[in-house]
């Protein structure tokens, strides 16, 4: 991460696990950041973060946060305040696509599709990235290089879109691209050297993928560590030629 001097200082939110948890600890050890603040709604009692406080005492910090809630959002942003006066990596790597009760699933069929559903996939995936610029935004307006990088989904390009299904979460994914496409509009004018990304991890094994990934082949399906060092790879290498861009985990860019 040789483009952030040392003493930077990173937000996670959607931290707390998968490849959010796992960027927390390659941040971590990198050596180039004095802080990494992680989120989620377990952050209080997420092991592994937990886990990860322990072995970086002040330097990991867990922060509560659900974005279904915009005030959670605005506490985030106070919580940082109070240590740091500016953040120079955010990372949006929150994202749902089935729930652990299995009320939200991915549709298959128009029959599938309720507003319920819809909205949480929207909350989490499409308005939880754009709020929390909204929030950050005076942490990120510092004059210094720093990076807003969204994990989106290559299912969220609607150019790329053949097979179709996943309505929620592919539709909650490109809006989120479309807010990052317009941040990066705003930030142009408000902070200049503020590079504005949205990524895909590549099919990861993570719990989010975990119902879906009899069909991919061994070699398609990645790890956590692999998946957040070549997306780490891309934040650090990235300048004003991929702001406002929609890239994968190898680089390419992705159509809209
Ligand atoms: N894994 C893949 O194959 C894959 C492929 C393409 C794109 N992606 C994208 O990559 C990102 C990371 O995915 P992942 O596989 O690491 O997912 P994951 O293991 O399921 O982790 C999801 C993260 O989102 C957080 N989150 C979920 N609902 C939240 C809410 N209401 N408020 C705050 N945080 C919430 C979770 O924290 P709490 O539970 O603590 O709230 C957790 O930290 C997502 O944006 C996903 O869409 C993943």
């Amino acid at each position: 991460m040789g483009s952030f001097p040392p003493g930077s200082v990173a937000f996670v939110q959607g931290g707390t696990r998968g490849i959010g948890l796992e960027f927390v600890r390659q941040l971590a050890s990198c050596g180039r950041f004095a802080r990494i603040y992680a989120s989620g709604r377990s952050a209080a009692d997420a092991p592994e973060l937990l886990a990860l406080v322990r072995q970086w005492g002040e330097r990991v910090v867990p922060v509560p946060l659900n974005l279904a809630w915009e005030r959670d959002i605005e506490n985030a942003a106070a919580t940082v305040r109070r240590r740091d006066p500016a953040v120079h990596l955010l990372i949006n790597a929150s994202g749902l696509l089935h729930d652990a009760a299995n009320e939200l699933w991915p549709e298959k069929r128009l029959e599938d599709i309720d507003a319920e559903s819809l909205l949480r996939s929207f909350q989490v995936n499409a308005f939880g990235p754009v709020l929390m610029a909204k929030h950050f935004r005076d942490l990120l307006c510092h004059g210094r290089r720093g990076v807003l990088a969204s994990l989106s989904a290559r299912v969220g390009s609607i150019g790329d879109n053949r097979l179709g299904g996943w309505y929620a979460y592919r539709a909650a994914k490109a809006a989120q691209n479309m807010f990052t496409r317009t941040l990066a509009v705003e930030f142009s004018r408000r902070a200049p050297r503020l590079v504005c990304l949205a990524l895909h991890p590549g099919t990861t094994d993570t719990g989010l993928s975990q119902p879906f990934q009899a069909r991919v082949p061994a070699e398609k399906l990645f790890s956590v560590e692999f998946a957040a060092e070549r997306l780490l790879g891309i934040i650090d290498g990235a300048d004003e030629q991929h702001h406002g861009g929609f890239f994968a985990w190898d680089g390419q860019r992705i159509p809209w």
